[in-house]
């Protein structure tokens, strides 16, 4: 039987992935490799845990060590997803960021180079493209990072790069767009949104609320890394978007109106973002032309993902609390 290591596999978008795969591929077994940071949540993968097909090892990508045990015998493919992800805590914290997102990067390329992994797909971002005013990045393009967070999400992606060049490492990188969907952490932009008017609250609108991203439904992202994994050319970027480019205030608007409450007594503009890139938007003609598309339609996914979040209360109740509250507080209260 075929087997993938995937790193960070406790996250949004690598747990979505994780139920993918074992759910659309009966010859494959995973191992999920997660460091269970404040983003790593079991819950997310509560439901394959009794999947003879699904193990769990515990560790940090920047282990050496708990690389080696995840890989054990060996394994067909490695899939990244681990990272830290929010822009907002890359600007209270970059730290962190090097080093998972380019330290921990490292470490598993070398595990590749060392046991002759078949594949490696770096999981990366739209973000390393930096703000674009005018038409969509394509693979081809110069990254022109401009957060913390994208600068090391660049970095990786530059590492990857470089171990194709020098050492003919088997790699992959996907550029995916904005994410939203099913067990995203609340601190993005629609989760947050979302439980804040579910709870009453009021919600911060960056600035103007003007900035533009493509919104990309996590079952599409998970399809687009899975097809790259399986039918990608080696040594190549392919970008994962949505083709749905909304300003945040959009975005607000359709989440105030779900929730049933108003603009006027919910919305709260407050300072901007230090460095804000106003838009992103990518050119998926790549992925497109191996056979990725994606399926779900923005408005539906969204209302849908809302509906989720009613849904599941328990799920996200326990996240708002504790280590969330003090970094809402420090992200939050002096805007
Ligand atoms: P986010 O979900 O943090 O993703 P990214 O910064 O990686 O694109 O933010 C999406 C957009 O929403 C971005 O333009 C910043 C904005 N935003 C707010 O206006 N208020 C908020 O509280 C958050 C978290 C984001």
């Amino acid at each position: 039987m075929m087997r993938w290591l995937v790193t960070g596999g406790l996250g949004f978008i690598g747990s979505n992935f994780i139920r993918l795969v074992l759910r659309e591929r009966p010859d494959l077994q995973i191992v999920n490799l997660d460091a269970m940071t404040y983003a790593g949540n079991p819950a997310n993968l509560r439901d394959v845990e009794g999947d003879s097909r699904y193990a769990f090892v515990h560790g940090d990508i920047c282990d050496p060590a708990a690389v080696a045990r995840a890989i054990g015998e060996g394994v067909d493919a490695i899939v990244n997803f681990a990272a830290e992800t929010h822009v907002d805590r890359s600007i209270l914290d970059p730290e962190a960021f090097l080093r998972t997102d380019i330290l921990g990067t490292h470490v598993l390329l070398e595990a590749v180079r060392e046991r002759e992994i078949p594949r490696f797909l770096q999981v990366s971002t739209d973000e390393v493209y930096g703000d674009v005013s005018e038409g969509e990045s394509s693979e081809s393009d110069p990254i022109r990072p401009r957060s913390p967070y994208s600068a090391s999400k660049a970095g990786g992606d530059l590492q990857v790069l470089a171990y194709w060049t020098t050492f003919k490492t088997p790699v992959l990188i996907t550029r995916g767009s904005n994410t939203y969907g099913p067990y995203q952490y609340p601190e993005k932009l629609i989760p947050l949104f979302v439980t804040n008017l579910l709870d009453d609250q009021q919600v911060p609108v960056y600035g103007d609320g003007m900035q533009i991203r493509d919104w990309l439904h996590v079952e599409d992202h998970a399809r687009g890394i899975m097809h790259v994994l399986e039918r990608g050319e080696l040594g190549n970027v392919y970008n994962i978007g949505g083709g749905n480019p909304r300003t945040n205030i959009e975005i607000t608007r359709i989440l105030v109106n779900d929730c049933g409450r108003s603009m006027e007594t919910h919305v709260k503009h407050v300072v901007d973002r230090p460095g804000h890139d106003r838009r992103y938007a990518v050119d998926t003609a790549k992925a497109r032309a191996i056979g990725w598309t994606p399926r779900v339609d923005f408005e539906q996914g969204l209302r849908d993902t809302v509906a989720w979040y009613r849904e599941n209360e328990p799920w996200w109740r326990p996240l708002k609390s504790g280590e969330f509250l003090d970094y809402y507080k420090r992200q939050y209260a002096h805007r």
